[in-house]
């Protein structure tokens, strides 16, 4: 078991990675408390069917996979559906699923009552590493993706990796281009072994490194107002991109293009293209500049003149530059 504390003013938890943990998720949940589990439909049955009885068979409530059910309707219903049942503001939520769900869990858990307890057990690889860790929750607007949403901590997240192998190749390779990114901005040595050693027998250690950077850079900024940005490295570009696809692309997929463009004419530009190609994650896209210009400048992290940019001259070294939003343009 690896466990990597979290320690905020006020707040301390903990981010728990073992195999199989979910087997005697008691351990870690006190099932005499007031549970409700919130999940999608469409991930595998025997993650729920093995936690729910050991935590007295809680509500649980299910969600339809897919980006769509980020939405404030659904945190409403959901919420609507909790008041109806009774649940009261001692519960405790559990997300369990990926990314969406976590998001959408934990916005449901920063509004219910004016907040109520909640865990994360992220499923998907992306979410081990980067979305469970942090306690930015939320939900998409019709014309902004997160654009509606909190900070609020976990109180603890369950990581088990086997998970994993349920999960389909692309997805796994998605949270694999998070995975390079963190050695990009933050670990030489895991850019290192990205490359050179095969991460899926010792994917705990992995997913350990990458939390680790995120809860360091976390600590330091939970609000997202200085360092915290160095973790959108390839993101400004790779959300636009995602968004000219039509979400087509996974979100790794359109971070890892994302990144190359970041990465023309440095060092390690062509160790980066054979990473991507490792992983079968792309590295290039067919975009309409002005298309991609038009979703930069309205993400929510630009005002109407800068922007400020993760730049990355050499392997474990991301920092932030302030640039007129105009100059992203040459970069395209
Ligand atoms: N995913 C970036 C962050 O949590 O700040």
């Amino acid at each position: 078991m690896l466990k990597v504390p979290v320690v905020l003013p006020g707040r301390e938890y903990n981010i728990i990675i073992e195999q199989h943990c979910l087997q005697h998720i008691n351990d870690y949940v006190d099932p005499s408390r007031e549970i409700v589990i919130i999940t999608d439909d469409n991930i595998p049955k025997q993650y729920l069917n093995t936690i729910a009885p050991l935590l007295g068979d809680p509500f649980t409530l299910f969600v339809p996979q897919g980006e769509s059910s980020k939405s404030m309707e659904m945190a409403q219903l959901l919420c609507e559906k909790m008041l109806k049942e009774g649940i009261t503001r001692n519960a405790l939520i559990l997300a369990l699923g990926g990314g969406m769900v976590g998001d959408l869990a934990g916005f449901v858990a920063s509004i219910y009552m004016r907040g109520i307890d909640y865990i994360q057990i992220p499923t998907t690889l992306l979410s081990q590493i980067d979305s469970s860790v942090g306690g930015k929750v939320g939900v998409n607007a019709s014309i902004m993706k997160n654009a509606i949403g909190a900070f609020k901590q976990p109180q603890l997240v369950l990581i088990d990796s086997t998970t994993l192998q349920t999960l389909d190749q692309r997805q796994v390779n998605s949270g694999i281009a998070e995975m390079i990114k963190y050695g990009l901005i933050a670990s030489k040595s895991l850019f290192k072994a990205l490359l050179e050693d095969d991460i899926l027998p010792n994917i705990d250690n992995y997913i350990y490194e990458c939390v680790s950077i995120k809860r360091d850079v976390v600590i330091k900024d939970e609000r997202d107002t200085g360092v915290r940005q160095i973790l959108n490295f390839g993101h400004t570009i790779g959300h636009a991109i995602e968004q000219a696809s039509k979400y087509q692309l996974l979100h790794g997929e359109a971070v890892a293009i994302g990144m190359v463009i970041m990465a023309k004419n440095k060092s390690y530009y062509n160790d980066l293209i054979h990473l991507l190609a490792k992983y079968n994650l792309p590295t290039s896209y067919e975009y309409d500049k002005d298309e991609i210009y038009q979703y930069i400048t309205t993400d929510k992290k630009a005002t109407k003149t800068s922007l400020n940019i993760i730049v990355v001259d050499e392997v474990g070294n991301g920092y932030i530059e302030p640039i007129e939003i105009s100059q992203i343009k040459e970069k395209l």
